[in-house]
C-alpha cells in the first residue's frame, strides 16, 4: 500500500504556544526598553531561538556582548518554560487529535518536525507523544527553516520518500522549508500570509477529513 508521511510542526499547529513565545520575548524587549508587537512576532514563527534573539535585538537597535546574548537566551527560555509549565490537554488546538488519530487509523506514519528544543516535553505535557513515530526537533537540526533539513530528516527517519510527505505548518519559513524539501505544504492559518502553501486552512476544523484521504490516495 502507498505510504504517505505526515509531518507536523508543533508550535501554532498542534498547540498554541506562539502566544507564550510572544509573551516571553515581549518581556525581554520591555526589560531592554522597547516594544515588541504581535505583528513583529509573526517573523519569529518557525525561527530558532538564537535567530529570534538576533531579530529582537535588531528591532530594539541593541548590540549585545556574547555574555549578554547568552544570558538573554537563557532568560527568555526560563520565562517561556514558566508559561508552558502548566500546559495540559486543553491546549491542544481544535480537531488536532482527531486528525492525528484518523491518520494513525489508516496506518500512515506521523512525524514531528519542529525548530523547538522544548518539543518533547510539550508533546508529553499535552499527552500526544504516542501518535508520533518520529520526532525531529531543534536539538537535532543544524539548519533552520526555510532550510528543508528538519523535514528531510523526518522523512528519512520515517522511511518515506520526501515527495510522498505532507507538511502542516503555520509559519512562512516552515512552508518554504516544506517546498524546498519537495513535499506537499499545507498552511494552517491566514491565507493572506501563508501564500507559499499548496493548500491553506484557517485551522483543522476547516479541513474536511476527506482531504486527508485525498492526500493518501493521490500519493500527493
Ligand atoms: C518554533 C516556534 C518559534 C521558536 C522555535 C524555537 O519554531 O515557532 O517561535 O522560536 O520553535 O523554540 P524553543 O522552544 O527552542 O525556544
Ligand atoms: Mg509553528
Amino acid at each position: 500500500m502507498y505510504r504517505t508521511g505526515f509531518i507536523f510542526d508543533l508550535d501554532g499547529v498542534i498547540v498554541d504556544t506562539a502566544k507564550y513565545h510572544y509573551l516571553a520575548w515581549r518581556k525581554l524587549a520591555n526589560e531592554l526598553g522597547f516594544e515588541f508587537t504581535e505583528e513583529q512576532n509573526e517573523l519569529f514563527k518557525g525561527v530558532s531561538r538564537k535567530r529570534c534573539l538576533e531579530i529582537l535585538l535588531d528591532i530594539g537597535g541593541i548590540t549585545a556582548t556574547t555574555e549578554e546574548f547568552n544570558r538573554w537566551m537563557v532568560e527568555k527560555n526560563e520565562d517561556y518554560l514558566a508559561y508552558i509549565e502548566k500546559m495540559d490537554r486543553s491546549e491542544i488546538l481544535p480537531k488536532v487529535e482527531e486528525v492525528l488519530s484518523y491518520i494513525k487509523s489508516k496506518g500512515m506514519p506521523i512525524a514531528l518536525g519542529s525548530a523547538s528544543k522544548n518539543a518533547i516535553p510539550i508533546l508529553e505535557k499535552v499527552g500526544l507523544s504516542s501518535y508520533f513515530e518520529v520526532v525531529v526537533d531543534g536539538n537535532q537540526v543544524t539548519k533552520a527553516k526555510p532550510d528543508p533539513e528538519v523535514f528531510l530528516m523526518a522523512a528519512e527517519k520515517l522511511g518515506v520518500p520526501a515527495q510522498n510527505c505532507v507538511v502542516f505548518e503555520d509559519a512562512v519559513a516552515g512552508l518554504e522549508a516544506a517546498n524546498n524539501a519537495d513535499m506537499v505544504s499545507i498552511g494552517i492559518g491566514d491565507a493572506q500570509i501563508l501564500t507559499a502553501a499548496d493548500h491553506v486552512f484557517n485551522n483543522f476544523e476547516e479541513m474536511d477529513i476527506s482531504f486527508l484521504d485525498r492526500l493518501m490516495q493521490e500519493g500527493n
